[in-house]
């Protein structure tokens, strides 16, 4: 049976995602039986079926503030945070040779400064990836992985680099956008051995999601990836250090070499700052973001009440899992704190529709991190490259260890497919 739910008006039209070599990724495609036609009563297995009860004395926070229970240091590093967080760079500031944003706010705004982008030009960004003596490649010798779109030229017309393009020689070319940083720190907060746990629990749907286990750059030590688009990254300040050299080209102390111009040496004189370019500022983004709040959910009508357990049954929730908790933790702006993100931070093979050919640690071409829904009506661009725009069209590209759950949902009934889409816009 083959899987096809286009929604009108949503294709991926214009959409270069993998070319080449994209069968390695298919190949790993999961492998399911009968999908669909099987209701949404009819739960596999050990389906997540947890709800979250609305709690009148949880905090309600406007998108974009902090955490409750600050201590005035973390509130006052929160405050200088946002305020570098939205400021410009120029080259003076090390910004370049080659760039994507000129501020992290640039890129991250919807709804208030740390949401996600919303569009898919200036705030979507391409990477790349290429197989080079028969091994996957993040292409650095070409301006890989992470393609910059501007240089200094915008500054300096007589500027030796100009901006980088796609070179040929990429197999992979997946375009990323910019995702929300709304509470950030809890999530951070969720103790490894959870997400563990997560990986290691069996549904019968077909879901099976791994934990990808990254390097960290300074330790070397193996940790939970959690953060991006795959889970790529560990920890918050691995990846504020990771976009300010790739998105800013500043480097920091963890970070310290730049981007080379498509490959090339960085020409004499192009480069006046000495590395690291910044050590405050990169600071100051991490508070941001750790003590940044999450979307708060508005009240459940009684149709959202009944979408939410449709969540559960028709299998969503088993990937999108409802709730984590973070651990005992010094900061009581994040001890033991619901985290309603629905997510379970591991990431799953979602199929040849989405793969995107690109390895990441040890996420492979055909794997992402179930995508948090917290937030999601603020949302305006849905899925990895933003191809999709209403949670139909989200799901429609849902295959793979998804399949299942996608068959059930288009299998069910518009009201009960309304009251799913009601719940999620209460997110
Ligand atoms: C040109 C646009 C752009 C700029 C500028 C930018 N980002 Fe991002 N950001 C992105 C995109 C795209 C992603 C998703 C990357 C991925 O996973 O492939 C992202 C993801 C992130 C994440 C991961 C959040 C999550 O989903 O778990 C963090 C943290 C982050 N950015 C911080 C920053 C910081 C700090 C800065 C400034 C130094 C910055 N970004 C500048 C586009 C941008
Ligand atoms: C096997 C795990 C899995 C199941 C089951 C699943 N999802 Fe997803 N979902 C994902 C992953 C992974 C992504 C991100 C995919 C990408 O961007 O390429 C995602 C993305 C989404 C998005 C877009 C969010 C964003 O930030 O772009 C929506 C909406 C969504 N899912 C809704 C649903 C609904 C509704 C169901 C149930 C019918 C469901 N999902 C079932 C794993 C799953």
């Amino acid at each position: 049976m083959t899987l096809n739910w286009k929604n009108e008006g949503e294709n991926m039209k214009g959409q270069k995602t993998i070319t080449g070599f994209g069968a390695v990724s298919a190949l790993a495609l999961f492998v399911v039986g009968a999908c669909g036609g099987s209701g949404t009563a009819d739960i596999a297995g050990d389906a997540d079926l947890r709800t979250i009860p609305d709690d009148p004395s949880a905090v309600s926070y406007t998108l974009g503030s902090k955490l409750a229970n600050l201590s005035g240091q973390d509130s006052t590093d929160f405050d200088d945070g946002l305020v570098a967080f939205s400021s410009n760079e120029g080259p003076a500031d090390g910004l370049g040779p080659v760039f994507n944003g000129q501020s992290c706010g640039q890129c991250h705004f919807q709804g208030a400064i740390g949401g996600a982008g919303n569009d898919l030009a200036l705030t979507r960004v391409t990477r790349i990836g290429g197989i080079v003596d028969g091994k996957y490649s993040d292409l650095e010798h070409l301006g890989g992985p992470v393609i910059q779109s501007r240089s200094n030229r915008e500054f300096d017309p007589m500027f030796p680099h100009g901006r980088e393009f796609v070179p040929s020689e990429a197999k992979f070319v997946s375009l990323r956008i910019t995702t929300p940083l709304f509470g950030l720190g809890l999530i951070e907060a969720i103790p490894e051995s959870e997400i563990v746990a997560r990986s290691q629990r069996k549904f019968g749907d077909g879901v099976a999601g791994t934990v990808n286990w990254v390097t960290h750059p300074v330790t070397g030590k193996k940790e939970v990836g959690r953060f991006g688009w795959k889970s790529q990254i560990s920890t918050i300040e691995v990846f504020a250090s990771d976009a300010y050299v790739n998105e800013m080209g500043i480097t920091v102390p963890i970070f310290q070499d730049e981007q080379k111009p498509q490959g090339h040496p960085i020409a004499p004189g192009a480069d006046s700052v000495g590395e690291p370019e910044d050590a405050e500022d990169v600071e100051l983004f991490i508070s941001f973001m750790k003590f940044l709040a999450p979307p708060t959910r508005s009240p459940l009508s009684i149709v959202a009440q009944q979408g939410e357990k449709l969540f559960g049954t028709t299998g969503c929730a088993n990937c999108h899992a409802p709730q984590y908790k973070t651990g005992v933790n010094a900061n009581p702006a994040l001890n033991q704190k619901d985290v309603n993100l629905y997510s379970d931070l591991l990431v799953h093979r979602m199929g040849s529709m989405l793969a995107d050919g690109i390895i990441q640690e040890s996420a492979q071409g055909d794997q992402f991190r179930t995508a948090p829904l917290w937030g999601l009506s603020k949302r305006r661009l849905l899925l990895h490259d933003g191809r999709a725009t209403t949670v139909d069209a989200a799901v429609s590209y849902h295959s793979g260890e998804a399949s299942i759950a996608a068959g059930r949902y288009f299998s069910a009934s518009e009201s009960d497919r309304s009251a799913i889409r009601e719940f999620l816009k209460s997110l």
